[in-house]
């Protein structure tokens, strides 16, 4: 196959590369083979191309989802997302689910939960005394805003049983290795086999996501994510059935969860090694606080490549590439290309205050084109809401050298988790 170059060392080597130090090695593939460069790992079976310049990065955004679907990427996770999942579409059907699925996404709608989550954001950091590990913290909180703004949890019981739930089924999901094992292998040898216990934890899960529907839908009205997606109407004005709610609700929670907790632990040590930026975050300028927001999904983004696979041949940077392949934006490099961010790598949120600011179009944290994070404008509100409540807080990192980066099943995170001692 002629595939752009990329290194010969076996896949069981860029894979360990991979998860354990992913930053370091796209810097090394970059340097080494510049831009395309395909590399080989256990993540997919077929070899990955990926691609940085904001040209080629639009081509793959463009291109069609009847040729590369993204999709098939997600069909690992069909026995949890449900087979109306917006991760698991495709086309046509794909575009009529985010059609219905972004409506709580905009506007005054979801300006409306901005204080929810400040309140809840003010009680997680108030309580932060010595030695934190921000990701552990970071995880129970976007936990906790999902279950209270996104499925309407109002405390008590109700919450407490659905944290439980969310926390077994995500810990099977969580172990990327187990559950392709698990999709391989889909025979239910009895509760104590992985798969059976992976199906235990689902119907559990799911028992409980049903009652919350049909809780959501006697109290009409309320204020969450989950009733204003109770108001849709398909397009012959029906509106959705209990299991597309919960497929719904199921991708808001996979979406959503691990990758703002990642962003927000990157926050953490990003803050704790530059107090100049943490002390000017604290005179209150909304401007600077986006800066902040947008610099830290720039420099560590929780996703490094939006990737989708070719079903035929597609012409991507003026190279034929055959059907077969993986084509990926590189959105880890795309926002490292020191042609487009002078001293890329340094954590620096003036850069988007001054003039000329960066162009917003090279800014690719949550992806592009059809399939461009649904839940972006929702996270970034989270990220500013949890960073207005730290303006105050004293934080200084446990060791002085960076934290470096490594995967934790999807996402990327702070090998030491974002580890600060606050006080
Ligand atoms: C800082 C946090 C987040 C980051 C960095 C992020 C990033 C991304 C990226 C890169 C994609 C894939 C884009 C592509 O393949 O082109 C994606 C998809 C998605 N995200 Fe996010 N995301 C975040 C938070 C959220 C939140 C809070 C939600 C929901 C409340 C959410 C829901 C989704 C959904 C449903 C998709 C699938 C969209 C589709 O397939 O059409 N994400 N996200």
């Amino acid at each position: 196959m002629d595939l752009p170059p990329g290194p010969r060392a076996p896949a069981a080597w860029q894979t360990i590369a991979w998860m354990a130090r992913p930053a370091a090695f796209l810097r090394r593939v970059h340097a080494r083979f510049g831009d395309p460069a395909t590399i080989r790992t256990y993540w997919t079976t077929e070899p990955m191309v990926l691609f940085s310049h904001p040209d080629h990065v639009r081509e793959i955004f463009r291109l069609d989802p009847a040729i590369a679907p993204a999709g098939q990427s997600w069909e690992f996770l069909r026995p949890f997302a449900g087979a109306h999942s917006i991760l698991l579409l495709d086309g046509e059907e794909h575009l009529r689910e985010r059609r219905l699925m972004q409506t709580p996404f905009h506007g005054e709608r979801m300006r409306a939960f901005a204080p929810t989550i400040a309140e809840l954001a003010r009680g997680e950091l108030g309580g932060w005394r010595g030695r934190v590990v921000t990701l552990e913290r970071m995880r129970h909180l976007t936990l906790e805003i999902i279950l209270r703004v996104v499925f309407g949890a109002q405390g008590g019981e109700e919450t407490d049983d659905l944290r439980e739930a969310v926390e077994g089924a995500l810990g099977s999901v969580r172990s990327l290795p187990r559950m392709l094992a698990m999709a391989l292998v889909q025979r239910d040898l009895g509760p104590a086999s992985p798969w059976g216990r992976f199906r235990l934890a689902v119907e559990r899960f799911d028992a409980l996501l049903l009652d919350v529907v049909a809780r959501r839908r006697a109290e009409r009205g309320g204020d969450s994510v989950l009733a204003l997606l109770l108001e849709q109407r398909d397009d012959d004005g029906n509106p959705p059935t209990d299991r597309h709610l919960r497929d719904q609700l199921v991708a808001l929670l996979v979406g959503g969860h691990d990758s703002s907790a990642a962003s927000l632990a990157w926050a953490f040590e990003r803050l704790a090694r530059h107090p100049d930026v943490h002390a000017r975050l604290g005179e209150g300028d909304p401007g600077y606080l986006d800066a902040v927001v947008r610099e830290v999904l720039r420099v560590r983004p929780a996703l490094t490549i939006a990737p989708r696979r070719l079903l035929e041949p597609a012409r991507i940077a003026g190279r034929e590439l055959p059907a077969g392949v993986q084509v990926a934006a590189c959105l880890w490099l795309a926002m490292r290309r020191e042609d487009l961010w002078p001293a890329a790598g340094a954590f620096r949120p003036e850069r988007w205050l001054e003039d000329p600011a960066p162009n917003p179009m090279s800014w690719i944290p949550f992806g592009g084109g059809v399939r461009r994070c649904a839940g972006a404008p929702f996270a970034e509100m989270e990220m500013r809401e949890v960073l207005r409540a730290a303006a105050d807080l004293r934080i200084r990192p446990v060791r002085p050298e960076a934290e470096r980066a490594q995967r934790s099943m999807l996402v990327v995170v702070p090998d030491r988790g974002g580890e600060v001692i606050v006080g």
